[in-house]
C-alpha cells in the first residue's frame, strides 16, 4: 500500500515513521496541499492522507477517482474538507482519527486564556528588555467566574473538567450530547452568551455552527469577555469579530483557528507580504492571540493521530468495516 501525504510538516513525517516501522507501508511525503490540480502528485498511490487546510472538494476527489484512487484518510478529527456526498457517489472511503488526546486541545485553550489574561507573554518581553515595571498587566482571577462551552464533545468535558479545577462554573450549548456531568449545566445559546465571563468553542464547523458566533450574538454577551476558539474559523464572523474588539464587546480573543487560515497557517511568511487584511487586523490589537492551528501539538497526540490513521489504512486492506468511518450525514 502506498500512501501520499499532502501538507507534510517535519512532525508528520517524525511521527509517522515512527509508528510505520509496525505497518510498513510506502508513505510519499508531499509539501504541498492537496486541491484539484495537486492531487496528479498522487499519481500510483493507492490513498491520500491529508490534514486540516488540504480540500477534498468534489473536483478534487472526481480527479482522484480519475488516478484509481478511492481511499481518503483523515490524519485529524474535523471532517469539513472533504465532500463526503461526492465521496459517497465516487464510492470512496474516507476514514479519521475521531479522538486522539481531547487534553491537547483543551490544555492549549486554557493556555490561551491564561496568557491573555495574566499577559504572561507581555511580561516575557518586558523582562528581557529590562522593564521590570507591572503597569497594564493586571489580570482577574479565574475563581468564581463562569465559563460558557459551546459543543460539549471530547475537547469540550475535557476544558470543563479542567476550568472546574480552577473554581470556575461552567455552562455549555450542546444541541446533541445527551450524557453530561450533573456539575456542568446544560443550557441554550442566549443564556450562555449572556452569563459567561469566558467563552470557549468545542463544536464541530457545520452548516448550523457557520458564523454561530456574530454581530447578533456579540451583541448579547457581557461587556468585555472573553472568546477563545480552538475549533474551527469559521465558526466566528471575523468581521464581527473585529467590530466587537473595537467597540470593547470583547475585552479578549484567542484564536488557534482562523477562517482565511489555508492561505497562511502552516507557513513561514515572515519574508512575505501578507494580503489578507483581517489577519492584520486581529494581529493589531494588544488584546488578541493568535497561534496557528497549534492546539493538537503534542507529543501524545501527533503519536495517536499517527497510530490510528496507518491502522486505519489497515482496515482498508483488509477490507474491514471501521467506526472512524465518515459517511455523508444522510446516509
Ligand atoms: P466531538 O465530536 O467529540 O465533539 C463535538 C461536540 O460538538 C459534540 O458534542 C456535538 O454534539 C457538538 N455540536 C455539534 N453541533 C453543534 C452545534 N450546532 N452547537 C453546539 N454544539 C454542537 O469533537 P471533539 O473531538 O471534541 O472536537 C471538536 C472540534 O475541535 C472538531 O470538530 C475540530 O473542528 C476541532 N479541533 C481542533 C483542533 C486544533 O488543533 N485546533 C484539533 C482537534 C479538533
Amino acid at each position: 500500500m502506498k500512501i501520499a501525504f499532502f501538507s507534510t510538516q517535519s512532525y508528520d513525517k517524525k511521527f509517522f515513521d515512527e509508528v510505520n516501522v509496525h505497518y510498513g507501508y510506502e508513505l510519499l511525503y508531499l509539501e504541498a496541499s492537496l486541491n484539484a490540480t495537486t492531487y496528479i502528485l498522487a499519481e500510483g498511490c493507492d490513498a491520500v492522507c491529508i490534514f486540516v487546510n488540504d480540500k477534498a472538494d468534489a473536483e478534487t476527489l472526481r480527479n482522484l477517482a480519475k488516478l484509481g484512487i478511492h481511499n481518503i484518510v483523515l490524519r485529524c478529527a474535523g471532517f469539513n474538507q472533504v465532500d463526503l456526498d461526492e465521496a459517497s457517489r465516487l464510492n470512496m472511503k474516507v476514514l479519521r482519527v475521531p479522538a486522539y488526546s481531547p487534553e491537547s486541545v483543551a490544555e492549549h485553550a486554557v493556555a490561551m486564556i491564561l496568557t491573555l489574561n495574566r499577559k504572561t507573554h507581555k511580561a516575557y518581553n518586558r523582562i528581557r528588555e529590562g522593564n521590570f515595571s507591572l503597569e497594564r498587566l493586571t489580570g482577574f482571577n479565574l475563581y468564581g467566574k463562569t465559563i460558557g462551552i459551546i459543543g460539549l464533545g471530547k475537547i469540550g468535558l475535557a476544558f470543563g473538567k479542567i476550568m472546574e479545577g480552577f473554581g470556575c462554573k461552567v455552562i455549555a450549548f450542546d444541541p446533541y450530547e445527551k450524557n453530561v456531568p450533573s456539575h456542568i449545566r446544560l443550557t441554550d445559546t442566549d443564556t450562555l452568551f449572556q452569563e459567561s465571563d469566558i467563552i470557549s468553542i468545542h463544536c464541530p464547523l457545520t452548516p448550523q455552527t457557520r458564523h454561530l458566533l456574530n454581530k447578533e450574538s456579540f451583541a448579547k454577551m457581557k461587556d468585555g469577555v472573553m472568546l477563545i476558539n480552538t475549533s474551527r474559523g469559521a465558526v466566528v464572523c471575523t468581521a464581527d469579530a473585529i467590530d466587537a474588539l473595537k467597540s470593547g464587546k470583547l475585552g479578549y480573543l484567542g484564536i488557534d483557528v482562523y477562517e482565511q487560515e489555508e492561505k497562511l497557517f502552516f507557513r513561514d511568511l515572515s519574508e512575505s507580504v501578507i494580503a489578507d487584511d483581517q489577519i492584520l487586523r486581529l494581529m493589531s490589537f494588544p488584546n488578541v492571540l493568535i497561534t496557528a492551528h497549534q492546539a493538537f501539538l503534542t507529543i501524545e497526540a501527533l503519536t495517536e493521530i499517527a497510530e490510528t490513521t496507518l491502522s486505519n489504512i489497515k482496515s482498508i486492506e483488509e477490507g474491514k468495516s471501521s467506526a472512524n468511518s465518515v459517511l455523508p450525514v444522510n446516509s
